[in-house]
C-alpha cells in the first residue's frame, strides 16, 4: 500500500495482531491498537510499539468500547482463542468474539456512510468443523464444533447481518492454523517446544492423529493486506497454509530438532470433546488476487524453537 493509511487494530498484542502491527508501523502507517490486555497480550511487543509516534493504545474491551477512533480500516483480530478454554469456559468467549463484533458493527454503522472504516474481520477455519477429504470453499455451510468456533461463527454470522442491513462493508477472512515467532504457550508449536526444552513431553490429545494445515503468520499479513488492497467488498476470503500433518509429525519434529528421543518427546493424554479431525480450506478466491503462502514449514521451524522465550508473556 503506496499512501500512507490509517488503522484501527483489535488485539493488536495478540499473536496475528501484533505481526500485523508491526508490518503496518514498518510501512509507515498509523495505527490505534484496541486491546484489553489479557493473558496472550505480548507485554514486549506492547513497548516496541510504544516508541512508536504512529501508534497508540487503548485498553478497552471492545465489547465495551465507547467510541469508534478515526481510521480508513478497522482489522479485528480481537478474540478468546482457546478451544480449551472455551469448553472449560465458554463466558469470556461469548462476551469478547460475539458481543465483541456486535459492538464494533454497531460503532461503524452508527457512522454516515462515506466516513465509515473498511471493516476486516479475522475467522477461522474451526467455523466450517472437520472436513474428511477436498477443502471447505467460502460458500460451504458453517458447523462449528466447540465453543470457541460456535462463538466465532455466531461473529461471522453477524457480520452477514450488518452488512445487509445497515450496508456496513466488510470482508471476512478464515484462515488456518497460524505458526510462528512468539505464540502464546498455550497452543501446540510453542508448548511443546517449550515443554520438551524443559525436559518434559509434549501433551497430544487424541493419539496426535488430527491433521491440521499451518500457515505463517507472515503469509497471514500478506494474505489480509491483499484483501485490503484487492478484495471485493462483502466477500469472504479464505485463507489456508500449505503443510498439512499429523499433530504427532509436528511434535516429531520439534523433538528431532530439539534433540529428544521419540520415547519422551510426547505423552498421550485424554481427547479433547468435540475435537475436529481435519480442517481444510480452499483459497483460490484468494489466489487469483496474488496471493500465495511463501514460507516452509521445515525452515521455520527451527528458527522459532531457537526464539522459545518462557518470559516473554509472564
Ligand atoms: N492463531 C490461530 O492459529 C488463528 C487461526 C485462525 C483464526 N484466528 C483468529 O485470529 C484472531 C487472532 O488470534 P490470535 O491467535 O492472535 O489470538 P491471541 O489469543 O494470541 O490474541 C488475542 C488478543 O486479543 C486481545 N483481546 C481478547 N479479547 C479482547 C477484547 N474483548 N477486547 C479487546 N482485546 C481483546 C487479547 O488481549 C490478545 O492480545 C482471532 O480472532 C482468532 O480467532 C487465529
Amino acid at each position: 500500500m503506496a499512501e500512507t493509511r490509517i488503522f484501527t487494530v483489535t488485539g493488536g498484542l495478540g499473536f496475528i495482531g501484533k505481526h500485523f502491527v508491526q508490518r503496518l508501523l514498518a510501512d509507515g502507517h498509523y495505527v490505534t491498537n484496541v486491546d484489553l490486555v489479557n493473558y496472550a497480550a505480548d507485554r514486549r511487543a506492547a513497548a516496541v510499539f510504544n516508541d512508536f509516534d504512529r501508534y497508540r493504545h487503548i485498553q478497552s474491551d471492545i465489547s465495551e468500547l465507547p467510541y469508534m477512533p478515526e481510521c480508513d480500516y478497522l482489522l479485528n483480530f480481537a478474540a478468546e482463542s482457546h478451544v480449551d478454554n472455551s469448553i472449560a469456559d465458554s463466558r469470556r468467549f461469548c462476551i469478547s468474539n460475539f458481543m465483541g463484533t456486535q459492538r464494533l458493527m454497531e460503532l461503524v454503522r452508527a457512522k454516515a456512510p462515506d466516513d465509515r472504516p473498511r471493516f476486516v474481520h479475522i475467522s477461522t477455519d474451526e467455523v466450517y468443523g472437520e472436513i474428511a477429504d477436498g477443502a471447505h470453499t467460502e460458500n460451504d455451510m458453517l458447523h462449528p464444533s466447540n465453543p470457541y468456533s460456535a462463538t466465532k461463527a455466531a461473529a461471522d454470522m453477524l457480520i452477514y447481518g450488518w452488512g445487509r442491513t445497515y450496508g456496513v462493508n466488510y470482508n471476512i477472512i478464515r484462515m488456518s492454523n497460524n505458526y510462528g515467532m512468539h505464540q502464546y504457550p498455550e497452543k501446540l508449536i510453542p508448548k511443546s517446544s517449550g515443554r520438551m526444552l524443559r525436559g518434559l513431553p509434549a501433551l497430544l490429545h487424541g493419539q496426535g492423529r488430527y491433521y491440521r494445515n499451518w500457515l505463517h503468520v507472515e503469509d497471514s499479513v500478506d494474505a489480509i493486506l491483499t484483501v485490503i488492497e484487492k478484495g471485493q467488498p462483502n466477500t469472504i476470503y479464505n485463507v489456508n497454509g500449505n503443510y498439512e500433518i499429523l499433530n504427532i509429525d509436528v511434535v516429531r519434529k520439534i523433538a528431532a530438532i530439539i534433540g529428544v528421543p521419540e520415547d519422551r518427546a510426547y505423552k498421550l493424554v485424554d481427547d479433547r470433546v468435540g475435537q475436529d479431525i481435519r480442517y481444510s480450506l480452499d483459497s483460490s478466491r484468494l489466489q487469483a488476487l496474488g496471493w500465495e503462502p511463501q514460507r516452509n514449514f521445515d525452515t521455520e521451524l527451527p528458527k522459532i524453537i531457537e526464539a522459545t522465550d518462557y518470559h516473554r508473556f509472564i
